[in-house]
This record gives C-alpha cells, structure tokens and sequence, in this order.
C-alpha cells in the first residue's frame, strides 16, 4: 500500500454532480488494483433507499446502515477502497486516508450540466452550480475529516486521465494537499450568476 495512505484503506472522491468522480475514481481504482464502491449505487442494490424526495429530486438514504455496510466492506477489503460519492463524509473517518475533492470551474460544469442531464430541473442544475460556486462538497469534507485529509484538484479544462494523474501524485505524496480553490476569486459569467439568481 502507498506509504501516505498510513495504513487507512478509504480513498473518497469528492466532488459536485458532474464534476466527474465515477470517471475518475473508475480510472483510480484500476490503476491502483482498488475496490471501486460508489455509494448511490449501493444504497440502490443495498435497499438502503428510504425515500424520494420529489421536493429536492433526491433520495434520501438509511445513513446507519450505509455506515455499517461500508465499515464492514472497507475493514474486510484487502486493497485500498476508493469510495465515489458526492456524501462521501459518511464514511467513517477513522477509514479515511484522504478525501479528494474534485473541483470545476463553475461556467464549465453548467455547460456539462446543461449538456449531459437534459432531464434536471433547471433548479436542481442551478442549485449543484451554486454548491459549487460556494465550495460546499469541501467545506463538508472537511466538517467531517477534518481539513488535513482535505485536497482540492482542479479539473477544469483535464481529461480524466489528467485528473487521475494529478489525484495519483497526490496519493503517492507527490504534490502537495491542499484547499485553496475560491471560484468567487475568479471571472463567474453573468450568464452562470444570472441563471442561479433565476432557478435556485
Ligand atoms: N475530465 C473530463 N473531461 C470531460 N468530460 C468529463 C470529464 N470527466 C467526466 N466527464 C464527463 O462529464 C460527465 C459527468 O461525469 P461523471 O459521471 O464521471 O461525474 P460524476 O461526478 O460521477 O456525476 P454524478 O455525481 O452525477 O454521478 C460524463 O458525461 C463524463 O463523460
Ligand atoms: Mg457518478
């Protein structure tokens, strides 16, 4: 095992609808000989699904026995575990080697959003715009690890064999963890702010 996952199997990939964490944590998961486990999926062959939430358009999860399921799943597993899921924080953080959150600039993920989830509400893709806009997946991880296991990538304008470089040197101890990504530091079109002042 990678020296900087000091003995903790769970790698989680973090990170807004669409910003790409199945893409990447698949990608992850083969280079590293990982299990892949993505959490929607299952909560879904888990009858762990409690309820849909029409208001919200989400399903809401039976939490304790996700928890269960994922500590007995990451304690049995013998290789590492990367854990892909946009409420990665329940896993339990005693597993957690590091939690990487994916990051994008918000104009490109409303375009991939606009493009790719024809059947979202304009309400629900403005709402996942403006979580990002606002670092919420980071700002979860970290409530719920604590902000040294906490990296931001940016994944802006990469391929996903690009990401996955830039996770795996982040993993090997290579580059540097850290979260410094503010996108209300950088240019947000009127056209990105106009639509989440419209729909969320
Ligand atoms: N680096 C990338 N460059 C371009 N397109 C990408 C990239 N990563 C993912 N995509 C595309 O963006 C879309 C969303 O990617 P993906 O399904 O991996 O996101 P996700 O974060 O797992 O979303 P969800 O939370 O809904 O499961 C897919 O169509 C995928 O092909
Ligand atoms: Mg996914």
């Amino acid at each position: 095992m990678i020296h900087t996952l000091q003995g903790k199997k769970a790698i989680v990939i973090s990170g807004v609808p669409g910003s790409g964490k199945t893409s990447t944590a698949l990608l992850l998961s083969t280079v590293l000989g990982a299990l892949y486990v993505n959490l929607s999926t299952l909560s879904a062959v888990s009858c762990l699904l409690e309820s849909y939430d029409g208001s919200r358009d989400t399903y809401i999860i039976r939490e304790e026995l996700l928890v269960n399921l994922l500590n007995n799943i990451i304690s049995n597993s013998n290789t590492p575990v990367i854990i892909d899921s946009h409420y990665g924080e329940l896993v339990p953080s005693h597993h957690v080697a590091v939690v990487i959150v994916l990051r994008i600039h918000p104009e490109e993920l409303l375009r991939r959003l606009l493009k790719e989830r024809r059947w979202w509400t304009p309400k629900k893709i403005a709402e996942n715009v403006a979580a990002e806009l606002m670092g919420s997946c980071t700002n979860n991880a970290i409530t719920a690890c604590g902000p040294e296991k906490v990296c931001e990538v940016d994944v802006t304008g990469l391929t996903v064999i690009e990401v996955t470089r830039k996770v795996m040197n982040i993993i090997k101890g290579v580059s540097p963890c850290v979260t410094n990504i503010d996108w209300l530091e950088h240019h947000i079109s009127t056209e990105v702010l106009e639509f989440i002042a419209k729909y969320s």
